[in-house]
């Protein structure tokens, strides 16, 4: 068990004695009332006091950009970077742990996390050295000679998701920090331990104030922060929801950038010419890695009506393969579900399209055991269901038989959503027609892939309600800067 009694801020941890939130892990262990989600530590319940003077720490940190972080060489800020990560590989074993325990994620894929990390912080690095050579190179142009550089924006606010607390907070709090920005940084609700190890790792790689925990609810600290107009940059991982009702509260909204990558309801489409075996494949990937608990995952599958019998055959092979459990199990494919109210919510899905003429088709799909949920086929799916518009966030495969293409594509234009889609055909003639309608109403067309935000130097983005800025290695150091300029006309007195 961990149980955080401290925070960062201002550059100290400092101690906490007030009221805690205890941390239960998705895993479940018998008791004498039947399953329950083991206890594996707590922390602080900070208040909005605490986030104010975090804010004010990052805020005289960054002290109008003349402050000792903002003003610090390209090469200085990255020394300090790297340093954080030989301290960061240090704690490699426990971060790992307590990603697994506190979102059920498996070992591997925990490790994968961690390690991903670790990747994307040195191409972030090995990019900004690029950007920096690049961006100071001398221009002339009408007798001005001018030198770019890349600029903070000021105080960053940081939230990142449950899904993958460590990395997805760390693609948007270490571009954010290594462009010379101060950050307040709320972990995630489920997901908060994890960044308990690294702490002192921050407090001794950077100037005091440049790194702020926030802690406590969402509802008690965030507003204040938002209200103070003093946040420059908010990036969030998240729902829209969430993302809008914030962006309101900043009383000079025009003035807030905001980085946001948030829901998506990503569609797999499977024509009359597909290679049916390696489409299934894909889709389970795409659907079921942790558990269909990212934002990329596939959320719903159109399939031709005149091969989706033979799909929904392989479709139910496959999944009879995977192995549910603990996530500590090697080879384990599905696990807990990190949200304790969410079993509940995809039996409503699934009762819900029963309601309206659909049925799960394989053998246990939505059977549960405590924060387990085997992986359901619901087919065939319609337009009255749940299942059709909600983002489940969970191991459920909707089915729609489709009958004319324009189908998928009139799905693709009324929703709210414009992440990625994935199209599987072999016939190379309507591949291309269908990249173009595709490609401007989604950010990212997958051929014979599922959707993912990775490899990490492409662009990530969405369209509609589903992100709002880039990310990605360059583009998220681009983001959370701005190009400035020094330009001096050629006259005589410059001349000396
Ligand atoms: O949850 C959203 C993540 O961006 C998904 O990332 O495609 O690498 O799993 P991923």
């Amino acid at each position: 068990e961990v149980h955080q009694r401290e925070y960062l801020s201002n550059g100290e941890m400092k101690k906490w004695d007030g009221p805690v939130s205890e941390v239960y892990s998705p895993v479940c262990f018998p008791g004498p009332d039947g399953l329950k989600r083991k206890l594996i530590g707590s922390y602080p319940l900070g208040t909005e006091k605490e986030a104010m003077e975090a804010l004010d720490a990052a805020t005289a940190a960054y002290d109008n950009g003349r402050g000792e972080w903002p003003t610090l060489s390209v090469a200085d800020r990255i020394a300090c970077v790297e340093q954080f990560t030989f301290k960061m590989l240090e704690q490699r074993d426990k971060v790992i742990k307590l990603i697994m325990w506190e979102i059920g994620k498996s070992i591997a894929d925990s490790t994968k996390e961690f390690d991903r990390t670790v990747e994307y912080i040195n191409l972030t690095i090995d990019a900004l050295k690029d950007i920096d050579r690049q961006s100071s190179r001398f221009e002339i142009e009408q007798g001005i000679v001018a030198q770019s550089r890349r600029s903070p924006l000021g105080v960053v606010l940081c939230m990142g998701p449950f899904n993958y607390p460590l990395n997805e907070t760390f693609t948007t709090l270490i571009p954010a920090l290594i462009m010379g920005n101060t950050i307040l940084f709320k972990p995630p609700k489920h997901g908060t331990l994890v960044h308990y190890p690294l702490l002192e790792a921050f407090r001794d790689c950077f100037p005091k104030g440049v790194v702020n925990t926030v802690y406590g609810r969402g509802a008690n600290t965030v507003p204040g922060l938002m209200q103070s107009g003093k946040i420059n940059v908010l990036t969030l991982i998240g729902s829209s929801k969430v993302a809008n009702e914030l962006k309101k509260m900043h009383p000079k909204v025009n003035r807030l950038r905001a980085i946001l990558s948030l829901d998506a309801k990503n569609a797999a489409i499977v024509t009359k010419s597909a290679d049916l075996q390696m489409a299934v494949t894909e889709i389970v990937l795409g659907s079921l890695s942790f558990n269909g608990q990212r934002c990329t995952a596939l959320k719903i599958t159109f399939v031709h009506k005149d091969i989706v019998d033979e799909f929904l055959e392989l479709l139910s092979a496959e999944i009879s393969k995977l192995k549910l459990g603990m996530p500590w199990l090697k080879g384990v494919n599905i696990t807990p579900l990190a949200e304790p109210q969410k079993p509940e919510y995809l039996k409503e899905c699934i009762e819900d399209a029963q309601a309206h003429g659909g049925k799960v088709i394989n053998d246990h799909g939505g059977a549960t055991a405590a924060s387990l949920v085997f992986p359901a086929i619901v087919y065939p799916v319609n337009s009255q269901m749940k299942l059709y518009r909600e983002e489940q966030f969970g191991p459920i495969i909707p089915v729609v038989p489709y009958e004319s293409i324009e189908e998928p594509i009139q799905y693709q234009i009324d929703s709210v959503h414009g992440q990625q889609v994935s199209i599987f055909s072999n016939d190379a003639k309507e591949i291309s027609a269908l990249i173009d309608p595709f490609v401007n109403l989604v950010s990212r067309v997958n051929i014979n892939s599922q959707c993912q935000r990775g490899p990490d130097v492409f662009p990530f983005t969405g369209r509609k309600d589903s992100a709002e800025g880039t990310l990605s290695v360059v583009d998220a150091l681009r983001s959370f800067s701005i190009r400035s300029l020094v330009a001096t006309k050629l006259n005589e007195t410059n001349k000396q």
